[in-house]
């Protein structure tokens, strides 16, 4: 039997952009997910995954009908590998996972990026970073159709990354540790649909949404520089100038306002939506000295406290 686990992730600048090429900074976090595999003697590959109050269940044969996006995922992943290293097994895979799927937090991105890591390991098949990031994006690919491919370079690579759409560039920001504040609305994102809204937006407004996209840009690469620098006031600085870029894109929602302010009001360097906007998670830089001060007032404004620590490590057998 073999263990392996991935990182989840937060967006700390650059999201929607980064599909039309832009860079985008993402962080991978310190809740992974476990995927352990084992072969079997048959042709089935049966899942446990508690998360999902899955117990034993055969999935190879119903991936059409699978209502759980993350079984999807798992089954594209293995199929995938067997496709690429023209093998064939039944397995037993069973998943364990620190964080709730609801929060998005990348549990999809890790989960494939940990099973492709397994898999590799499993039948010995040597692949490198770069190689397990490509076939794990493909596999997003395959299952959701879009995606730019940030979070599963946060699930291989850790750290914290600058990334352009594809993997075109992943080069990480030395830094060890970054003092964030993670706050859940409470409202799961729908991505899909929003990363659409953006691309219509983009096809009725091309010069204000290109202009937009532009700023994002500098700010992004203002921020690699600034974060890399520890500079945290300056990098709030530059959190809020995005937030407000996102609010112009009109992604950012009523929940996430109140919380982003909540957190600036109670002293945090700058806070901003991370993700695809219109739920999931917040995020505010605060000192560690005023980070407790941050996190109350985002609880009062209505928001749960995810704990985390940034960056962590990337993709790595148990
Ligand atoms: O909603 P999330 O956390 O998966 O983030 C989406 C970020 C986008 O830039 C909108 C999409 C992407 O794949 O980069």
């Amino acid at each position: 039997m073999v263990k392996a686990s991935a990182p989840g992730k937060l967006m700390l600048f650059g999201e929607h952009a980064v599909i039309y090429d832009k860079p985008c900074i993402v962080a991978s976090v310190d809740h992974r997910i476990s995927v352990s595999l084992e072969k079997r003697n048959d042709n089935n590959i049966i899942l446990t995954a508690p998360e999902l109050s899955i117990k034993n269940q055969i999935i190879s044969d119903n991936l059409e009908k699978s209502h759980f996006k993350k079984v999807s995922f798992i089954l594209a992943a293995v199929n995938n590998f067997f496709k690429k290293c023209d093998l064939k097994s039944g397995l037993d895979i069973k998943t364990q996972s620190e964080f709730s799927d609801k929060i998005g937090l990348g549990s999809s991105s890790a989960v494939i990026v940990a099973a492709i890591k397994g898999l590799s390991e499993l039948f010995k098949i040597k692949m490198n970073e770069k190689e397990i990031f490509d076939l794990s994006y493909q596999t997003v690919l395959d299952v959701q159709g879009l995606g730019s491919g940030f979070d599963v370079a946060a699930a291989v690579y850790g750290g914290i990354l600058l990334f352009v759409t594809g993997g075109k560039i992943i080069s990480p920001i030395e830094i060890t540790d970054m003092p964030l504040v993670v706050g859940y609305t409470g409202i799961k994102a729908d991505t899909p649909t929003l990363v659409k809204m953006i691309g219509e937006k983009l096809l009725k407004e091309p010069d204000r949404v290109n202009g937009i996209f532009n700023e994002i840009e500098n700010i992004v690469n203002l921020a690699k520089v600034e974060i890399g620098n520890k500079d945290w006031r300056k990098v709030g600085h530059l959190m809020n100038l995005n937030q407000d870029l996102l609010r112009r894109l009109g992604i950012s929602s009523k929940e996430l306002e109140n919380l982003i302010k909540a957190a600036l009001d109670s002293g945090a360097y700058g806070a901003k939506l991370s993700g695809a906007g219109g739920g999931d998670c917040m995020i505010a830089l605060a000192d560690k000295e005023n980070s407790n001060n941050v996190k109350r007032a985002i609880e009062k404004a209505g928001g749960k406290i995810i704990e985390a620590k940034i960056p962590a490590e990337g993709v790595r057998s148990e």
